[in-house]
């Protein structure tokens, strides 16, 4: 074995004075041994030389179709999220709860400082300032990404705001996360890089308490760009529990009526359910129109006036690749059209573009796949991954609401919980109240997608989607979604619906032809809102009443109508015993609220 000289190196010069994050950055220098350290500016000339370096090493390629454009492709073994080496280490395992990985912090961090011991060698260690939300945002949300990834820094210079400007603003003691990340693969001298450089060994950690992000092994999106789902979900749900709002793994779009009534929308769907698609929804119902805030994240904080204001803390789009179409999103197609985005595990055409499945009818004759692979439509595999990435900049949106960029967010008048189910659950319930809300939230389910490793296809419970992205106990997080409309007045908390685009005929088809139809959905709940249309009242809620649910112009026969929205008492006595299991799993942390909804349930059923 060789061993190397531990130089000490040398620190550029910071630009910051900011003495904690000082001493962060020169004791991570020092554990890690990089080559060198750079400072994220947040500068379009620094950003393009990053990526001629990403282009230099094979990593990125240049594509000729799109401007400033790029493709690249990750090992193929780190491809998405992964949940079983994700862990929430909070002091006690009991805070973490059933349903997170769980590390005592000290023995966790013991773990990774013995990786991160000269994990950098051979690589530039950059420091990444950002912010998510508003720079003037009334309580800044200050974050610091630490990695040794030119992929994580250009990624993270579109998701966020980055550089220098989030270092004035942070001034010497603001606080701020500290988001440690490494790819895991230091370079002996004279070894060669690879183009996606990553370790077997992986972890995603959050230390909830003390608001501090470890993460090693990946570069992969969500295990990588730190200020997204590690941040902005995992350690701001911790946060917001202890400061009374939500962090969310929701959409937010802003819909007007052809009359012109406007209101704001969120939904939560688990990932790869259809959030970016509905964010960007282009309605066939005549007159109404969709604007999009966010496609991913949502933070919700009671304004002055008592209602519930939703802002996206992200700045790009982080979005599905397969399925995503002129036909099904053309305001996602537009956006990446217009430049500066980074494609991860798509197809490459010959002339230098990209494609993947779903993006037009017919495949083009040849490709190179994501493995670098020649491919035909006579392959036998996918040209692209399933859960492959495009990032893009959401000022690129063409629909992009101009609330976006107002720190103060948007007031919510509905909030929409939705998965992937073949049955059961009808194309859009209506709520009884923020409490039977809560409670369609937290036994909401799901099937698996290729957006986290593991198997796809499985029914599972996703409880507001944040399955994976709760940072504390999902018993005390229920809690928390109770109490924040506890105090509230009812007349000004979001409506909560429940809505799957996913339900199936005996033959498997759609039973809905979602997408853009997906407006006629949003429709009828605004004319619920503003008491225009009858619902019937169902043991699980309230459904559209014949005649209610606009289908107009739809070439969708009334029999698939039924389908599509009937409660089926059988189909629901089935599902009492899974939601029962779930209720077991959490424990003694299920709020009785919770368990009275359910007790109500069974009865209305006939099924107690
Ligand atoms: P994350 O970004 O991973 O959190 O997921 P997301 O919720 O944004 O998922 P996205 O909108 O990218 O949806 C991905 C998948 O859902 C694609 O396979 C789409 O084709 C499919 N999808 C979206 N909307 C609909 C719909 O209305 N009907 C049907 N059948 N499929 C849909
Ligand atoms: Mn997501
Ligand atoms: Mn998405």
């Amino acid at each position: 074995m060789t061993t190397f000289q531990n130089d000490a190196i040398t620190l550029p010069e910071a630009p910051t004075r900011h003495p904690g994050l000082l001493a962060w950055v020169s004791q991570t220098a020092e554990l890690t041994t990089p080559e060198r350290v750079v400072w994220i500016d947040g500068s379009a000339q620094q950003h393009r030389e990053i990526i001629d370096d990403l282009v230099a090493a094979g990593t990125f390629v240049k594509l000729a179709k799109k401007p400033n454009s790029y493709w690249c492709a990750s090992d193929p073994t780190d491809v998405a999220r992964v949940e079983d080496r994700t862990f929430i280490c909070s002091v006690d395992e009991a805070d973490a709860g059933p349903t997170n990985n769980w590390m005592d912090p000290g023995e966790m961090r013991t773990i990774l400082k013995d990786l991160y011991r000269g994990c950098m060698k051979g690589r530039t260690m950059y420091v990444i300032p950002f912010v998510m939300g508003h720079l003037d945002a009334e309580k800044p949300m200050f974050g610091v990404e630490i990695t040794d990834s030119p992929y994580v820094v250009v990624s993270m210079n579109v998701m966020a705001k980055t550089g220098t400007r989030v270092l004035e603003k942070m001034g010497p003691s603001a606080d701020y996360v500290p988001a440690m990340h490494s790819i895991g693969a230091p370079l002996e001298p004279g070894q060669a890089d690879v183009a996606w450089p990553c370790n077997d060994t992986k972890y995603i950690v959050q230390f909830p308490q003390s608001r501090e992000i470890q993460s090693f092994g990946s570069g992969y999106g969500g295990n990588a760009l730190l200020g997204k789902k590690c941040y902005s979900l995992r350690i701001a749900s911790a946060m917001a529990r202890d400061e009374g709002w939500l962090a969310e793994h929701m959409l937010i779009l802003k819909l007007t009526s052809p009359s012109n009534v406007v209101k704001y929308i969120a939904a939560a769907f688990p990932s790869a359910c259809g959030k970016t698609n509905l964010a960007m929804l282009e309605p066939t119902v005549p007159g109404w129109k969709v604007e999009t805030l966010g496609d991913d994240i949502a933070w919700m904080r009671f304004g002055h006036d008592g209602r519930l204001y939703a802002t996206n803390p992200e700045n790009g789009l982080f979005g599905v690749a397969p399925g995503t179409g002129w036909d099904t999103n053309p305001n996602a197609m537009r956006a990446i059209e217009a430049g500066g985005s980074v494609f991860t595990n798509v197809a490459l055409t010959d002339d230098g573009d990209i494609w993947w499945e779903g993006m037009t009818p017919q495949p083009p004759a040849h490709l190179t796949d994501w493995h670098g692979n020649d491919w035909t439509p006579s392959s036998e595999n996918p040209s692209s991954h399933p859960n492959s990435r495009f990032c893009t900049p959401i000022r690129n949106c063409p629909i992009l609401a101009d609330e976006y960029d107002d720190p103060a967010g948007v007031p919510i008048s509905a909030i929409l919980f939705g998965g992937r189910r073949k049955t059961t659950i009808p194309l859009v319930t209506q709520s009884r109240d923020w409490a039977h809300g809560t409670f369609m939230g937290a036994t909401l389910s799901s099937e698996t997608t290729a957006a986290a490793t593991g198997a796809v296809g499985v029914v599972r419970r996703d409880p507001m989607a944040m399955l994976p992205f709760i940072g504390y106990n999902a018993g005390d997080y229920f809690q928390h979604w109770i109490d924040m409309g506890k105090g509230a007045d009812a007349d000004k908390m979001p409506k909560i619906f429940y809505v799957n685009w996913f339900r199936r005929d005996e033959d498997g088809g759609f039973l809905w032809p979602g997408y853009g139809e997906n407006g006629r959905v949003l429709k009828w709940v605004v004319e619920r809102l503003e008491g225009q249309v009858a619902a019937v009242e169902t043991p699980i809620g309230h459904v559209p009443a014949p005649g209610t649910l606009d289908i107009s112009g739809l070439d969708l026969d009334e029999g698939r109508l039924e389908q599509a929205v009937r409660v089926d008492p059988d189909e629901w006595k089935a599902e009492i015993p899974l939601i029962e299991e779930w209720f077991d799993k959490i424990g003694e942390k299920m709020p009785t609220t919770l368990i009275t909804e359910l007790n109500d349930l069974k009865a209305r059923l006939g099924a107690a």
